[in-house]
Protein backbone atom coordinates (compact mmCIF):
# COMPACT_ATOMS: atom_id res chain seq x y z
CA UNK A 1 0.00 0.00 0.00
CA UNK A 2 0.99 3.42 -0.39
CA UNK A 3 -0.89 5.26 2.09
CA UNK A 4 -1.30 9.35 2.97
CA UNK A 5 -1.76 9.85 6.42
CA UNK A 6 -3.27 13.24 7.35
CA UNK A 7 -2.25 14.45 11.02
CA UNK A 8 0.36 12.39 11.05
CA UNK A 9 2.44 14.64 13.35
CA UNK A 10 -0.23 14.51 15.86
CA UNK A 11 -0.67 12.23 18.91
CA UNK A 12 -2.98 8.97 16.90
CA UNK A 13 -1.17 9.88 14.08
CA UNK A 14 2.46 9.37 14.75
CA UNK A 15 2.20 6.54 17.06
CA UNK A 16 0.02 5.02 13.73
CA UNK A 17 2.88 5.98 11.04
CA UNK A 18 5.28 3.93 13.75
CA UNK A 19 3.36 1.34 14.01
CA UNK A 20 3.04 1.06 10.49
CA UNK A 21 6.11 0.74 9.07
CA UNK A 22 6.85 -1.54 12.14
CA UNK A 23 4.17 -3.91 11.03
CA UNK A 24 3.84 -3.58 7.08
CA UNK A 25 7.69 -3.63 5.31
CA UNK A 26 6.65 -3.30 2.03
CA UNK A 27 3.95 -0.46 2.32
CA UNK A 28 4.95 3.27 2.29
CA UNK A 29 3.70 6.52 4.38
CA UNK A 30 3.25 10.17 3.10
CA UNK A 31 2.79 12.33 5.95
CA UNK A 32 0.67 15.04 5.35
CA UNK A 33 0.02 17.58 8.38
CA UNK A 34 -0.23 21.77 8.90
CA UNK A 35 1.94 21.15 11.96
CA UNK A 36 -0.41 23.52 13.75
CA UNK A 37 0.51 23.56 17.97
CA UNK A 38 -0.76 19.89 18.08
CA UNK A 39 1.36 18.61 15.30
CA UNK A 40 5.11 17.52 16.42
CA UNK A 41 7.42 15.95 13.83
CA UNK A 42 9.84 15.02 17.17
CA UNK A 43 7.31 12.24 17.75
CA UNK A 44 8.51 10.73 14.07
CA UNK A 45 12.19 11.28 14.94
CA UNK A 46 12.62 7.62 14.45
CA UNK A 47 12.21 7.10 11.21
CA UNK A 48 12.36 10.38 9.44
CA UNK A 49 15.34 8.83 7.86
CA UNK A 50 13.50 5.85 6.82
CA UNK A 51 12.93 5.52 2.71
CA UNK A 52 9.43 4.31 2.94
CA UNK A 53 8.81 7.63 5.05
CA UNK A 54 7.76 11.15 3.35
CA UNK A 55 6.52 14.02 5.16
CA UNK A 56 4.52 17.22 3.72
CA UNK A 57 3.80 20.06 5.20
CA UNK A 58 0.21 21.10 4.05
CA UNK A 59 -2.92 22.12 4.90
CA UNK A 60 -5.73 19.69 4.60
CA UNK A 61 -8.05 22.99 3.36
CA UNK A 62 -6.04 23.73 0.19
CA UNK A 63 -7.15 21.63 -2.26
CA UNK A 64 -4.10 21.95 -4.95
CA UNK A 65 -1.85 20.85 -1.87
CA UNK A 66 -3.78 18.02 -0.84
CA UNK A 67 -3.82 16.91 -4.74
CA UNK A 68 -0.15 17.11 -5.23
CA UNK A 69 0.41 15.05 -2.00
CA UNK A 70 -2.13 12.45 -3.19
CA UNK A 71 0.05 11.51 -6.61
CA UNK A 72 0.51 7.79 -6.34
CA UNK A 73 -1.37 7.44 -3.22
CA UNK A 74 -3.88 4.36 -3.15
CA UNK A 75 -5.05 4.52 0.23
CA UNK A 76 -5.76 7.67 2.97
CA UNK A 77 -5.84 7.49 6.67
CA UNK A 78 -7.38 10.47 7.77
CA UNK A 79 -6.87 11.74 11.65
CA UNK A 80 -5.95 15.68 10.95
CA UNK A 81 -8.22 17.50 13.07
CA UNK A 82 -8.64 20.16 15.72
CA UNK A 83 -9.36 17.39 18.35
CA UNK A 84 -9.56 19.17 21.76
CA UNK A 85 -13.56 20.10 23.31
CA UNK A 86 -11.88 22.92 25.51
CA UNK A 87 -10.50 24.24 22.62
CA UNK A 88 -13.44 24.52 20.49
CA UNK A 89 -14.98 26.14 23.42
CA UNK A 90 -12.81 28.66 23.91
CA UNK A 91 -12.67 29.09 19.42
CA UNK A 92 -14.70 26.78 17.41
CA UNK A 93 -14.18 28.47 14.02
CA UNK A 94 -10.86 26.28 13.06
CA UNK A 95 -12.97 23.10 14.19
CA UNK A 96 -15.58 23.53 11.50
CA UNK A 97 -12.50 24.87 8.77
CA UNK A 98 -10.74 21.80 9.07
CA UNK A 99 -12.77 18.96 10.50
CA UNK A 100 -15.51 20.00 8.00
CA UNK A 101 -13.94 22.01 5.31
CA UNK A 102 -10.92 19.91 5.48
CA UNK A 103 -12.40 16.74 5.19
CA UNK A 104 -14.29 17.29 2.15
CA UNK A 105 -11.21 18.60 0.55
CA UNK A 106 -9.74 15.61 1.34
CA UNK A 107 -12.46 13.55 -0.14
CA UNK A 108 -12.75 15.26 -3.13
CA UNK A 109 -9.30 14.51 -3.93
CA UNK A 110 -9.65 11.02 -2.92
CA UNK A 111 -12.01 10.93 -5.48
CA UNK A 112 -10.26 12.73 -8.35
CA UNK A 113 -7.14 10.20 -7.74
CA UNK A 114 -9.43 7.00 -7.37
CA UNK A 115 -8.12 5.67 -3.98
CA UNK A 116 -9.13 2.34 -2.87
CA UNK A 117 -9.55 3.36 0.55
CA UNK A 118 -10.42 6.41 2.55
CA UNK A 119 -10.39 5.70 5.99
CA UNK A 120 -11.94 8.40 8.80
CA UNK A 121 -11.01 8.44 11.95
CA UNK A 122 -13.45 9.73 14.22
CA UNK A 123 -14.92 10.11 17.89
CA UNK A 124 -17.83 7.89 19.92
CA UNK A 125 -18.54 11.71 21.37
CA UNK A 126 -20.56 11.81 18.00
CA UNK A 127 -23.10 10.36 19.68
CA UNK A 128 -23.83 12.19 22.72
CA UNK A 129 -23.35 11.22 26.05
CA UNK A 130 -24.85 8.72 28.32
CA UNK A 131 -26.62 8.79 31.74
CA UNK A 132 -24.52 7.35 34.49
CA UNK A 133 -24.99 3.66 35.76
CA UNK A 134 -27.14 2.54 33.40
CA UNK A 135 -25.83 -0.42 30.95
CA UNK A 136 -26.69 1.57 27.84
CA UNK A 137 -23.74 1.81 25.37
CA UNK A 138 -22.84 3.37 22.02
CA UNK A 139 -22.72 1.21 19.00
CA UNK A 140 -22.69 1.91 15.12
CA UNK A 141 -26.52 2.31 14.81
CA UNK A 142 -26.91 5.05 17.93
CA UNK A 143 -28.10 8.17 16.64
CA UNK A 144 -25.96 11.15 15.95
CA UNK A 145 -26.27 13.73 19.01
CA UNK A 146 -23.15 15.86 19.21
CA UNK A 147 -22.81 18.41 21.90
CA UNK A 148 -19.61 20.40 21.82
CA UNK A 149 -18.40 22.05 18.65
CA UNK A 150 -15.55 19.62 18.18
CA UNK A 151 -18.19 16.72 18.06
CA UNK A 152 -20.69 18.45 16.03
CA UNK A 153 -17.91 19.30 13.44
CA UNK A 154 -16.61 15.75 14.09
CA UNK A 155 -20.08 14.42 13.17
CA UNK A 156 -20.68 16.85 10.21
CA UNK A 157 -17.60 14.84 8.65
CA UNK A 158 -18.37 11.45 9.08
CA UNK A 159 -21.75 12.37 7.32
CA UNK A 160 -19.68 13.88 4.52
CA UNK A 161 -17.86 10.66 4.90
CA UNK A 162 -20.89 8.81 4.25
CA UNK A 163 -22.49 10.97 1.28
CA UNK A 164 -19.57 10.57 -0.85
CA UNK A 165 -19.32 6.82 -0.45
CA UNK A 166 -23.21 6.67 -1.03
CA UNK A 167 -23.49 9.40 -3.89
CA UNK A 168 -19.84 9.01 -5.55
CA UNK A 169 -18.89 5.17 -4.80
CA UNK A 170 -16.22 6.40 -2.86
CA UNK A 171 -14.69 3.22 -0.70
CA UNK A 172 -14.72 4.66 2.83
CA UNK A 173 -14.52 2.70 6.09
CA UNK A 174 -14.90 4.85 9.19
CA UNK A 175 -13.87 3.92 13.24
CA UNK A 176 -15.41 5.92 15.79
CA UNK A 177 -13.21 5.41 18.46
CA UNK A 178 -13.21 6.33 22.70
CA UNK A 179 -10.67 8.05 24.69
CA UNK A 180 -7.37 7.19 23.33
CA UNK A 181 -4.00 7.87 25.73
CA UNK A 182 -0.37 6.72 25.36
CA UNK A 183 3.02 8.44 24.38
CA UNK A 184 3.16 11.56 22.19
CA UNK A 185 -0.51 12.85 23.63
CA UNK A 186 -0.52 16.36 23.95
CA UNK A 187 -0.91 17.42 27.82
CA UNK A 188 -3.85 19.19 26.92
CA UNK A 189 -5.90 16.09 27.19
CA UNK A 190 -6.69 14.49 30.97
CA UNK A 191 -4.02 11.88 31.57
CA UNK A 192 -1.22 13.13 30.10
CA UNK A 193 -1.91 16.58 31.39
CA UNK A 194 -2.46 15.12 35.02
CA UNK A 195 0.61 12.95 34.55
CA UNK A 196 3.08 15.76 33.41
CA UNK A 197 1.54 18.28 35.88
CA UNK A 198 2.28 15.85 39.03
CA UNK A 199 5.83 15.43 37.37
CA UNK A 200 6.31 19.14 37.68
CA UNK A 201 5.09 19.49 41.47
CA UNK A 202 1.53 21.02 40.36
CA UNK A 203 -1.67 19.75 41.03
CA UNK A 204 -4.20 18.19 38.69
CA UNK A 205 -7.32 20.08 37.91
CA UNK A 206 -10.61 18.25 37.81
CA UNK A 207 -13.99 19.46 36.45
CA UNK A 208 -16.85 19.39 38.39
CA UNK A 209 -17.50 16.87 40.18
CA UNK A 210 -15.02 14.58 38.81
CA UNK A 211 -17.96 11.77 38.33
CA UNK A 212 -17.19 12.09 34.53
CA UNK A 213 -16.99 8.90 32.47
CA UNK A 214 -14.96 7.89 29.64
CA UNK A 215 -13.94 4.95 27.58
CA UNK A 216 -10.10 4.35 27.42
CA UNK A 217 -8.57 3.33 24.30
CA UNK A 218 -4.71 2.67 24.58
CA UNK A 219 -3.38 3.91 21.35
CA UNK A 220 -1.46 0.81 20.23
CA UNK A 221 -4.40 -1.06 20.48
CA UNK A 222 -6.17 2.07 18.22
CA UNK A 223 -3.80 1.54 15.78
CA UNK A 224 -4.44 -2.60 15.53
CA UNK A 225 -8.27 -1.93 15.22
CA UNK A 226 -7.57 0.79 12.37
CA UNK A 227 -4.90 -1.99 10.79
CA UNK A 228 -8.03 -4.68 11.03
CA UNK A 229 -10.48 -2.41 9.31
CA UNK A 230 -8.46 -0.90 6.45
CA UNK A 231 -7.11 -5.02 5.63
CA UNK A 232 -10.08 -6.91 6.52
CA UNK A 233 -12.83 -4.12 7.13
CA UNK A 234 -16.04 -4.34 4.38
CA UNK A 235 -16.12 -1.10 2.63
CA UNK A 236 -19.12 1.48 3.04
CA UNK A 237 -19.07 0.22 6.81
CA UNK A 238 -18.01 2.00 10.66
CA UNK A 239 -16.38 0.00 12.95
CA UNK A 240 -16.77 1.61 17.07
CA UNK A 241 -13.31 0.72 18.85
CA UNK A 242 -13.20 1.08 22.86
CA UNK A 243 -10.99 -0.02 25.22
CA UNK A 244 -12.95 -0.41 28.77
CA UNK A 245 -15.44 -3.26 29.45
CA UNK A 246 -16.74 -1.21 32.60
CA UNK A 247 -17.27 2.36 33.79
CA UNK A 248 -14.40 4.11 34.94
CA UNK A 249 -14.88 7.80 36.16
CA UNK A 250 -11.96 10.52 35.97
CA UNK A 251 -11.56 11.04 39.79
CA UNK A 252 -10.65 7.52 39.86
CA UNK A 253 -8.71 7.47 37.06
CA UNK A 254 -6.22 10.63 38.83
CA UNK A 255 -6.51 8.59 42.00
CA UNK A 256 -5.31 6.12 40.47
CA UNK A 257 -2.07 8.07 38.80
CA UNK A 258 -1.68 9.32 42.01
CA UNK A 259 -0.57 6.15 43.80
CA UNK A 260 1.57 4.66 40.73
CA UNK A 261 3.46 8.19 41.26
CA UNK A 262 3.27 7.87 45.00
CA UNK A 263 1.02 11.20 45.72
CA UNK A 264 -1.73 11.74 47.79
CA UNK A 265 -4.98 13.21 47.23
CA UNK A 266 -3.89 16.68 47.97
CA UNK A 267 -2.61 17.47 44.52
CA UNK A 268 -6.51 17.03 42.90
CA UNK A 269 -7.62 20.54 42.53
CA UNK A 270 -11.57 20.54 41.52
CA UNK A 271 -11.63 23.52 38.91
CA UNK A 272 -15.02 25.11 36.85
CA UNK A 273 -16.66 22.44 35.63
CA UNK A 274 -16.44 22.63 31.67
CA UNK A 275 -19.69 23.84 29.99
CA UNK A 276 -22.02 21.45 28.63
CA UNK A 277 -19.49 18.29 29.78
CA UNK A 278 -20.86 14.70 28.63
CA UNK A 279 -21.71 12.94 31.50
CA UNK A 280 -20.86 9.63 30.25
CA UNK A 281 -19.02 7.80 27.33
CA UNK A 282 -19.27 3.87 26.93
CA UNK A 283 -18.59 2.34 23.75
CA UNK A 284 -19.49 -1.19 22.73
CA UNK A 285 -17.18 -2.95 20.82
CA UNK A 286 -18.87 -6.00 19.54
CA UNK A 287 -18.73 -5.80 15.80
CA UNK A 288 -15.43 -5.17 15.55
CA UNK A 289 -14.63 -7.96 17.51
CA UNK A 290 -16.96 -10.33 16.13
CA UNK A 291 -16.39 -9.35 12.55
CA UNK A 292 -12.67 -9.16 12.55
CA UNK A 293 -11.75 -10.28 15.39
CA UNK A 294 -10.08 -7.39 17.27
CA UNK A 295 -9.91 -6.88 21.24
CA UNK A 296 -7.32 -4.84 23.08
CA UNK A 297 -4.01 -6.56 23.40
CA UNK A 298 -4.09 -5.36 27.55
CA UNK A 299 -5.82 -4.35 30.54
CA UNK A 300 -6.27 -0.82 31.58
CA UNK A 301 -4.03 -1.05 34.17
CA UNK A 302 -1.00 -2.51 32.73
CA UNK A 303 -1.63 0.07 29.47
CA UNK A 304 -1.88 2.80 32.00
CA UNK A 305 0.80 1.84 34.10
CA UNK A 306 3.03 1.76 31.01
CA UNK A 307 1.61 5.45 30.14
CA UNK A 308 3.12 7.28 33.17
CA UNK A 309 6.55 5.26 33.01
CA UNK A 310 6.47 6.55 29.66
CA UNK A 311 5.98 10.39 30.37
CA UNK A 312 8.38 9.93 33.11
CA UNK A 313 11.37 8.73 30.85
CA UNK A 314 10.43 11.36 28.00
CA UNK A 315 10.79 14.25 30.27
CA UNK A 316 12.58 16.36 27.37
CA UNK A 317 9.66 15.72 25.10
CA UNK A 318 6.53 17.17 27.35
CA UNK A 319 8.88 20.06 28.58
CA UNK A 320 9.16 21.59 25.29
CA UNK A 321 5.70 20.77 24.74
CA UNK A 322 4.36 22.20 27.67
CA UNK A 323 6.54 25.54 26.77
CA UNK A 324 5.82 28.84 24.87
CA UNK A 325 2.01 29.05 23.63
CA UNK A 326 1.11 25.73 25.72
CA UNK A 327 1.50 28.30 28.64
CA UNK A 328 -1.02 30.74 27.24
CA UNK A 329 -3.38 28.48 26.66
CA UNK A 330 -2.99 26.97 29.89
CA UNK A 331 -3.16 30.18 31.62
CA UNK A 332 -6.75 30.80 29.59
CA UNK A 333 -8.27 27.71 30.03
CA UNK A 334 -7.44 27.11 33.87
CA UNK A 335 -7.85 30.62 35.00
CA UNK A 336 -10.16 29.54 37.83
CA UNK A 337 -7.56 27.50 39.40
CA UNK A 338 -4.34 30.10 39.23
P1 LIG B 1 -3.95 15.78 17.69
O1 LIG B 1 -4.63 17.07 18.03
O2 LIG B 1 -2.92 15.24 18.61
O3 LIG B 1 -3.27 15.88 16.25
C1 LIG B 1 -3.92 16.45 15.17
C2 LIG B 1 -2.92 16.59 14.03
O4 LIG B 1 -3.60 17.13 12.89
C3 LIG B 1 -1.76 17.53 14.34
O5 LIG B 1 -0.53 16.96 13.94
C4 LIG B 1 -2.08 18.78 13.53
O6 LIG B 1 -0.91 19.49 13.12
C5 LIG B 1 -2.81 18.17 12.33
N1 LIG B 1 -3.71 19.14 11.70
C6 LIG B 1 -4.63 19.94 12.31
N2 LIG B 1 -5.25 20.72 11.39
C7 LIG B 1 -4.72 20.38 10.17
C8 LIG B 1 -4.97 20.81 8.85
N3 LIG B 1 -5.86 21.78 8.59
N4 LIG B 1 -4.27 20.23 7.84
C9 LIG B 1 -3.35 19.26 8.09
N5 LIG B 1 -3.06 18.83 9.33
C10 LIG B 1 -3.75 19.38 10.36
O7 LIG B 1 -5.14 14.75 17.50
P2 LIG B 1 -5.22 13.20 17.90
O8 LIG B 1 -5.58 13.10 19.33
O9 LIG B 1 -4.04 12.50 17.37
O10 LIG B 1 -6.52 12.78 17.07
C11 LIG B 1 -6.41 12.29 15.73
C12 LIG B 1 -7.80 12.00 15.20
O11 LIG B 1 -8.45 11.06 16.04
C13 LIG B 1 -8.71 13.23 15.14
O12 LIG B 1 -9.46 13.17 13.96
C14 LIG B 1 -9.61 13.07 16.36
O13 LIG B 1 -10.87 13.67 16.14
C15 LIG B 1 -9.71 11.56 16.44
N6 LIG B 1 -9.97 11.05 17.79
C16 LIG B 1 -9.10 11.33 18.80
C17 LIG B 1 -9.34 10.81 20.08
C18 LIG B 1 -8.40 11.07 21.21
O14 LIG B 1 -8.67 10.61 22.34
N7 LIG B 1 -7.28 11.73 21.03
C19 LIG B 1 -10.49 10.02 20.30
C20 LIG B 1 -11.35 9.78 19.25
C21 LIG B 1 -11.07 10.27 17.98
P1 LIG C 1 -10.32 15.18 27.61
O1 LIG C 1 -9.02 14.47 27.80
O2 LIG C 1 -10.31 16.63 27.30
O3 LIG C 1 -11.14 14.35 26.52
P2 LIG C 1 -12.71 14.51 26.08
O4 LIG C 1 -13.24 15.79 26.56
O5 LIG C 1 -12.59 14.47 24.60
O6 LIG C 1 -13.41 13.32 26.65
O7 LIG C 1 -11.17 14.99 28.95
C1 LIG C 1 -11.45 13.71 29.48
C2 LIG C 1 -12.31 13.90 30.71
O8 LIG C 1 -11.53 14.55 31.73
C3 LIG C 1 -13.51 14.80 30.49
O9 LIG C 1 -14.58 14.33 31.30
C4 LIG C 1 -13.05 16.16 30.97
C5 LIG C 1 -12.12 15.80 32.11
N1 LIG C 1 -11.00 16.74 32.36
C6 LIG C 1 -10.76 17.23 33.65
O10 LIG C 1 -11.49 16.90 34.63
N2 LIG C 1 -9.71 18.07 33.84
C7 LIG C 1 -8.90 18.47 32.81
O11 LIG C 1 -7.96 19.29 33.05
C8 LIG C 1 -9.14 17.96 31.50
C9 LIG C 1 -8.28 18.36 30.34
C10 LIG C 1 -10.20 17.09 31.33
Amino acid sequence: MRLLVTGGAGFIGANFILYWLKHHPDDEIVNFDKLTYAGNLENLSSVEKNPRYRFVQGDICVSKDVVAAMDGIDTVVHFAAESHVDRSILEAAPFITTNVTGTQVLLDASLKAKVKRFHHVSTDEVFGALPLNTPDKFNEATAYDPRSPYSASKAGSDHLVRAYFHTFGLPVTITNCSNNYGPFQFPEKLIPLAVTNLLEGRKVPVYGDGKYVRDWLYVDDHCRAIDAVLTRGRVGETYCVGGLTEDVDNLTIIKNILTIMGKDESQIEYVTDRPGHDRRYAVDWTKINKELGWKPENDFQTWLNLTVAWYRDHEDWWKRVKSGAYKEYYAKQYKSAL
